[in-house]
């Protein structure tokens, strides 16, 4: 692969087969801890479509999917942090084995909320998988049960994290040149 792919990139920081071979391992860990169980996956849109279509094809139990979209923003006073849901489930998560997949957690701020919403829907369990964790941002802690990959406090692109929107159908994660971060 070229040093630089498309224009505004640094440098790759997992390729393709990188990505494919961890998110099997992490798959081969979920079927085990949900073994004889049906897993309920939720992805968070839109970052996280690509990642819970690659995990969902290496789990071996059965799997059901839903989405939703959540908008956050700073209230009144300026604090960030504060978050709602855009788009909500199509289906009732009561009694489910629930397994949140998120692409990224940063602060911590929208899987909080998440956590806090969906718990009050009483599943049977909840529990969180995220393709990245940049553990370095985080404000509040919230638990993260499966992780791909720990990455540096850089922007990133790429396998469906994006820069205004473009760049989530590379196939690799990239590192964005500072200027364009
Ligand atoms: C990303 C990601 C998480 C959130 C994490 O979504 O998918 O939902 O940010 O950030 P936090 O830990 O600081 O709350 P984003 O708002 O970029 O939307 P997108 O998935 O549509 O790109």
């Amino acid at each position: 692969m070229s040093a630089e792919p498309i224009p505004g990139i640094e440098r790759i920081l997992f390729t393709g087969e990188q990505i494919d071979a961890r998110i099997r391992e992490v798959a081969a860990e979920i079927s085990r801890s949900y073994a004889g169980r049906t897993l309920t996956l939720i992805g968070v849109l839109k970052g996280s479509v690509f990642f819970l279509t690659a995990l969902a094809r290496y789990i071996e139990v059965p799997v059901k999917i839903d989405f939703l979209a959540i908008s956050s923003f700073s209230n009144k006073s300026g604090s960030p942090g504060v978050v709602r849901i855009a788009k909500d489930l199509d289906e009732s998560i009561e009694g489910e084995d629930v397994l949140l997949v998120e692409d990224i957690v940063d602060t911590g701020f929208t899987l909080r909320y998440l956590l806090q919403t969906l718990a009050g829907r009483a599943p049977n369990s909840l529990s969180v998988c995220t393709f990245l964790d940049r553990n370095s941002r985080r404000i509040v802690q919230v638990p993260v049960d499966f992780c791909c990959f720990e990455i540096p406090d850089r922007f990133v692109v790429g396998f469906g994290l994006d820069c205004n929107q473009l760049y989530r159908n590379l196939s690799y994660v990239a590192v964005m040149k500072p200027e364009k971060a």
